[in-house]
């Protein structure tokens, strides 16, 4: 165990359930007209965000999961870059829940915890695996991000251009982790993950 590793993970848990963390893409609604939503529109809206928000704190925790535990430095390093352009995601979802009234979820300290431990597990089943792992999270998440894109009311240009950018980015990190050696999860795994997401995506809406 390397104090630097636990000083890292440390830092990262702090910052992520904490919102500090510094964004450097610009925000992806900013030049979208800001129209009237009514308030059942509203409120769905704000349940979609708070769930990809939540996604986002998740691939941060298994990000920081996978490093902390991965075999290799190479491998280490792939996944805290990967974590490293995601700070970008949270931040969006989080301005935009402001902008909707609405508030991030109550639960994100137990998501992170539980992710965290998740990917832990994964980056010690070797490095093919824990590759492996990012690029089924990561399909995962854009098949989410697609049929929230769909829910979404039509003149709410301000959410679709946040999710729409998201969408591209998980496809590039799929992409990424596939080339660097992931290999396809078994059948049951990939049914289990799907079986959390949907644990988690019905809670996160809520509260
Ligand atoms: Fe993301
Ligand atoms: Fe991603």
């Amino acid at each position: 165990m390397n104090i630097d590793n636990l000083i890292t993970t440390f830092d990262n848990a702090v910052r992520t359930l904490h919102n500090v963390y510094g964004n450097r893409r610009p925000y992806p609604a900013a030049d979208k007209e800001i129209v009237e939503l009514s308030d059942d529109e509203r409120k769905h809206v704000a349940g979609l965000m708070r769930v990809d928000h939540v996604g986002e704190i998740c691939a941060q925790a298994l990000y920081q999961g996978q490093a902390f535990t991965a075999h290799d430095a190479a491998t280490r390093e792939h996944m805290l870059e990967a974590a490293d352009e995601e700070t970008d995601h949270l931040d969006w979802c989080k301005r935009r829940l402001d902008e909707l009234d609405s508030h991030t979820s109550l639960l994100n300290p137990i998501w992170y915890a539980g992710s965290f431990a998740i990917g832990a597990a994964a980056g010690i089943a070797g490095n093919g695996w824990n590759l492996g792992f990012v690029v089924e999270t990561e399909r995962q998440v854009e098949a989410h991000l697609d049929d929230h894109l769909e829910q979404l009311p039509e003149q709410d240009k301000r959410s679709q251009a946040i999710l729409q950018k998201m969408k591209e980015d998980e496809i590039r990190h799929a992409d990424n982790a596939l080339h660097a050696g992931g290999k396809p999860l078994p059948e049951p795994i990939k049914q289990g993950m799907r079986l959390m997401s949907r644990i988690m995506t019905t809670t996160a809406y809520k509260i």
